[in-house]
């Protein structure tokens, strides 16, 4: 078992590069990969950057050079769903890339819809992933930890009537840059994943603001689910 985890951002990966043993490091296409171990599991660490094409970059690399077996993608992410505050955990059931938009073509292409047929555009994450990620999230204490579908896109979200017509549109949990990609990557490759996400912001006219003061934080929790999984895979 190998376990490939991506973060897009340096705060996404700060604490685990600190709490990793790391024996060797390698660069491709402009990005580091930290080989190592933790708690007897080998472990292959990345900062994709931000965006879908960086992610999906990322994690076929992590598939073809590292030959690992599981991905798990760790970071912030602006809340969808409503009654979820920031500093809550959201764990990937699924994913979509919102912004995907052949509906111009055919209305059998709503938005968020693959334009190709015998494949998916919501992504399914991995059910026993998903189940180490909520067991783990526990051990944060008093946090909301919710299930839910990832909204991924190549746009920073600050507006609250756009993010409510997505929850309505894609009953969305929160919504990101990186994830669907990542996890249409998995699906190609078959490869189980998950994706672990704190709120960082609402997408709302004040999303600026709170990323720039909460990143941290959220980023931290995020890592810390991330860290207890692997001692349970
Ligand atoms: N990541 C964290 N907050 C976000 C937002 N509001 N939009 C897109 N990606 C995000």
């Amino acid at each position: 078992m190998r376990i490939g985890i991506i973060g897009a951002m340096d705060e996404e990966i700060h604490s685990m590069k600190h709490v990793f043993d790391f024996y060797g490091q390698c660069l491709y296409a402009q990005t580091t990969f930290y080989e190592g171990t933790y708690f007897d599991q080998e472990v292959v660490l990345c900062k994709s950057g931000v965006g879908k094409v960086n992610a999906a970059i990322a994690a076929q690399l992590l598939v073809d050079r590292f030959q690992v077996t599981h991905i798990i993608f760790t970071g912030v992410a602006g809340a969808v769903d409503p009654s979820l505050d920031i500093g809550d955990i959201v764990i990937s059931t699924s994913a979509i890339q919102h912004d995907m938009d052949a509906s111009k073509l055919s209305a059998q292409y709503p938005q968020g819809t693959i334009p190709m047929f015998d494949h998916p555009s919501d992504f399914i994450a991995n059910e026993h992933l998903i189940q180490l990620a909520d067991d783990a999230a526990q051990s944060l204490g008093d946090v909301a930890v919710v299930r839910g579908r990832i909204l991924s896109g190549d746009q920073f979200i600050a507006d609250g009537e756009l993010v409510a017509t997505y929850h309505e549109q894609f009953q969305g949990s929160c919504i990101e840059m990186e994830g669907a990609a990542v996890a249409q990557v998995c699906y190609l490759n078959e490869i189980p994943f998950v994706i672990v996400r704190s709120i960082s912001d609402k997408a709302n006219s004040e999303a600026t603001v709170n990323f720039t003061e909460f990143t941290k934080l959220a980023a931290q929790r995020s890592s810390h689910i991330v860290e207890e999984m692997i001692k349970k895979l």
